[in-house]
């Protein structure tokens, strides 16, 4: 059995400042007519804003699908206007969380340190941590690819040997976000492999071949099959085409 049939395909819908509680529910009425039907082996979870959690995790609570956050404060508590910690978002039924979106590295200047910390908060509530790597066009075509996946991997320093628990990676090239331009397939499975032996390295091969790497990036359900025959390539983090059930739901069954 290669590594890749030991690895649950896993697709998670990011919605970013999308839907609102209430756009959430009718999204999930809608959902819930056709989920039963979707392929038991693959693992899916869906990332809504903080103020829809609640009421999408009601929704979903019967469903095998899961809840994910799309971010998680650095610190356990304390005095930090908005944030929103670890612990919250377990006692919200959340069992993955997004870290290190290149949204929030470039817009929110998150770097590895912080998003070390957050990884550790995380896995201290056993939330699946699911860690966002990717480089720019403007890196990408200085040949700079290979270096900047590396520095974005030094979150995972602090772990020593043994990979935090739960731990998923999503390779999301920047220059694809939302640009309707996403990776080749073969572009992708190579970031992947790439990524895969920067585990191996940390964690050892074993490890290395237990962790799902996604791909993100203007994935919709005419480019999702191309993307997972890969070898490398376990699932998807998707962000515009998840807003929408049919168009999710399509990129549910090609992961199978
Ligand atoms: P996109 O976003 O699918 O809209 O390109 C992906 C992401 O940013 O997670």
């Amino acid at each position: 059995m290669n590594g890749r049939k030991r690895r649950a395909p896993l697709v998670i819908g990011n919605w970013k400042m999308h839907k609102s509680p209430r756009e959430a529910a009718a999204f999930a009425a809608e959902y819930l007519v056709v989920s039963p039907d979707l392929p038991e082996e693959v693992n899916v979870a869906i990332a809504p804003s903080f103020p829809a959690l609640e009421r999408l995790g009601r929704s979903l609570a019967f469903t095998s699908t899961l809840l994910a956050a799309q971010d998680v404060h650095p610190e356990s508590r304390g005095a930090f206007t908005g944030g929103v910690s670890a612990a919250m978002l377990s006692d919200l039924g959340v069992a993955l969380a997004l870290v290190g979106h290149s949204e929030r590295r470039r817009l929110c200047h998150e770097d590895e340190p912080i998003l070390e910390q957050k990884i550790r908060r995380l896995v201290e509530v056993r939330i699946a941590p699911v860690y966002c790597v990717g480089e720019t066009l403007a890196e990408r075509e200085a040949g700079l690819e290979e270096r900047v996946l590396a520095s974005q991997m030094a979150a995972l320093d602090s772990f020593g040997q043994v990979p935090p628990s739960g731990l998923s990676l999503a390779y999301e090239p920047v220059w694809a976000i939302g640009t309707g331009r996403s990776a080749t397939p073969e572009i992708a499975n190579a970031a992947h492999a790439l990524l895969r032996s920067f585990l191996a390295e940390r964690f050892g091969p074993e490890s290395a071949e237990e962790i799902r790497i996604l791909y993100g990036g203007s994935v919709t359900a005419e480019t999702a099959p191309g993307l997972f025959a890969q070898e490398q390539i376990d699932g998807a983090l998707v962000g515009g085409a998840s807003l929408s059930v049919p168009e999710f739901t399509s990129i549910v069954r090609s992961a199978r």
